[in-house]
């Protein structure tokens, strides 16, 4: 079954045609990074308005790369939230209006339940039960997976994600958004143990989060030095915040697999591309003979394969959305 799948939540206008939730036939992505970069954030206005302009054209690449003919495409999907309600709505609008055009049955998916996915779509998917820690821009938040579409929600952000922390630092540092990959790269030449900041396991037995702390000590920390910073300043703060925030989300994955006694682990979300926690979460599995499962770095970050996927095992559970539908900006669905 194919299905063409659409996202455009924040800012990265994709489109992706899927072969049975699993096999990729073509995704394509259309970053609005250089728009936003200037802002050192997403402005949702001109997010809206540059998913307008590319679209069709995204769209239309995807349906083209698939190889497929049009008549192939079963379904169509969209995102339909969490994320920014004037940037979903072009995507959710457009995936209507072909479904609509083509008498094909429409999916609304949601944003989280993609990213969760994704894991699924690489070549050596986890095996159920695992717990997985999807980590991004907008949420962190750690999930037991029970099976195809039943997550349990563990524990999660009480302040910002993970993802939001990188790109405030980042901001803080003058390196621009988004904050995430020029962070992870800086913090290889600093030293992470140069200045310690905090780590807020908060209950130690639950797998709730807070990053505004780390944020805040580094926003002192900052101010504490004077400015200009030099390069191997900025460099060691980085080492020193990546490694705090490393620190966190591996002990909390690690422990949630523990508490669930699973022998799979997964990240997802933008986070799931640094290489500081792959490679420490990836040791830590070895050590403990648990397997670690990351989707490839194109299905990290937004993209529309994942949803596709999602919206195939929706589709055979018999999920359907009217036209009628609307897309919601914060989180609404089943996960608890
Ligand atoms: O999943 P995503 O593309 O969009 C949301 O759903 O939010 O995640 C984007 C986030 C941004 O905050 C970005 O800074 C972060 O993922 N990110 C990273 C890395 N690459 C992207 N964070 C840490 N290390 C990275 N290498
Ligand atoms: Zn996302």
């Amino acid at each position: 079954m194919h299905i063409l799948g659409i996202e455009t939540s924040c800012d990265e206008t994709a489109a992706a045609v899927v072969e049975s939730g699993k096999r990729i036939l073509s995704s394509v992505v259309a970053s609005q990074v250089d728009v936003h970069h200037i802002y050192g954030g997403v402005v949702p206005e001109l997010a809206s308005r540059k998913h307008i302009e590319a679209i069709v054209s995204v769209a239309e690449q995807a349906l083209q790369q698939s190889g497929l003919n049009r008549s192939a495409i079963e379904a169509v999907a969209a995102t339909q939230g969490p994320g920014l309600v004037g940037a979903l709505l072009v995507g959710f609008s457009f995936a209507k209006a072909y479904a609509y055009a083509r008498h094909l049955p429409f999916l609304g998916v949601d944003h989280l339940d993609g990213h969760l996915c994704s894991v699924l779509l690489s070549d050596t998917p986890p095996s159920f039960p695992y717990v997985a820690l999807l980590a991004s821009g907008g949420h962190t938040a750690i999930y037991f997976a029970a099976t195809i579409g039943e997550y349990e929600l563990l524990g999660q952000t009480r302040d910002d994600a993970a993802g939001e922390a990188y790109d405030k630092v980042a901001k803080m540092l003058g390196l621009g958004y988004p904050g995430g990959g020029v962070i992870d790269r800086l913090a290889r030449s600093g030293d992470p143990e140069r200045i310690a900041f905090p780590r807020p396991y908060l209950d130690k037995d639950r797998f709730d989060f807070s990053f505004s702390g780390i944020k805040t000590a580094v926003h002192r920390h900052i101010q504490s030095c004077g400015s200009p910073l030099s390069e191997s300043e900025k460099a060691d703060i980085a080492a020193g915040f990546q490694a705090a925030v490393v620190d966190v989300l591996a002990h909390k994955l690690l422990s949630a697999a523990e508490a669930k006694q699973c022998r799979h682990l997964a990240v997802v979300g933008g986070v799931a591309a640094n290489q500081g926690l792959r490679e420490r979460l990836g040791a830590a599995a070895l050590r403990r003979g648990l397997k670690l499962h990351v989707p490839p770095l194109s299905l990290c970050g937004d993209n529309a394969a994942m949803i596709a996927a999602a919206a195939y095992h929706q589709f055979q559970d018999g999920a359907r959305t009217p036209l009628h539908a609307d897309v919601y900006s914060r989180h609404m669905r089943k996960i608890q």
